[in-house]
């Protein structure tokens, strides 16, 4: 069956078509819309993108295909990503990663059998100094550890991922951060610090 947006979204292309000199440079965000509202970019979605604005299907895959965030094949309702770079392995990210794995029944690259996630190895997702950490959908969980995790994963399963974020994430990937994680708070200064800090630099002479 053709594939179609919702009246509301066709309206936000029209929109982003205003914003660009020829179609074709709208093809990122249009293709978003329509993850956003399929869940994966299927073979009528590449049919409706390419008659929409006048690409051929073989440019529609090859974008979808170099960039990791559409995918061409089914996912479940939430993606899982999982940063496994220096930083978040340096605090136990590989052990997150089994967590997952054992929690979801599937390894990474695959959907757990609910349908409800699928699991994804990242590279380094921008949040080393609060690591280890993983993204979900839209948001960012940091500071993690097994049972902190099993709380997140159980909110999702039972309210979705937006009720897990305004209880759980640090930050959303649109938008402004959500809460402080517990390390990016910096420590009260020392007392040796304050007293530093109110003397008059020294002058050349003193040196
Ligand atoms: S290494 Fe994990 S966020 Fe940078």
């Amino acid at each position: 069956m053709a594939f179609t947006l919702t009246p509301e979204r066709e309206r936000e292309v029209d929109d982003i078509l205003t914003r660009y000199p020829e179609r074709r440079a709208a093809l990122l965000p249009v293709l978003w819309l329509c993850q956003r509202q399929h869940g994966w970019i299927s073979p009528e979605v590449v049919e409706y993108v390419s008659n929409r604005l006048d690409v051929s299907t073989a440019i529609v895959k090859g974008v979808v295909t170099f960039y990791t965030m559409f995918f061409d094949h089914p996912v479940g309702e939430n993606i899982v990503w999982v940063c496994r770079t220096l930083s978040c392995d340096l605090r136990g990210g590989k052990a997150i990663q089994e967590h997952l794995e054992s929690r979801l029944g599937c390894g990474a690259g695959h959907t757990s059998s609910d349908g409800k996630f699928t699991l994804l190895k990242a590279e380094c997702l921008a949040a080393c100094g609060q690591a280890p950490m993983i993204q979900i959908n839209d948001h960012y969980y940091e500071d993690l550890d097994v049972d902190r995790l099993d709380q997140i994963i159980d909110a999702c399963a039972a309210d979705g991922s937006e009720a897990a974020a305004a209880k759980f994430a640090t930050f959303a990937t649109i938008g402004e951060p959500m809460r402080s994680s517990a390390s990016s708070a910096p420590p009260p200064p020392t007392e040796e610090a304050v007293r530093l800090a109110s003397q008059p630099p020294p002058s050349r002479e003193d040196s």
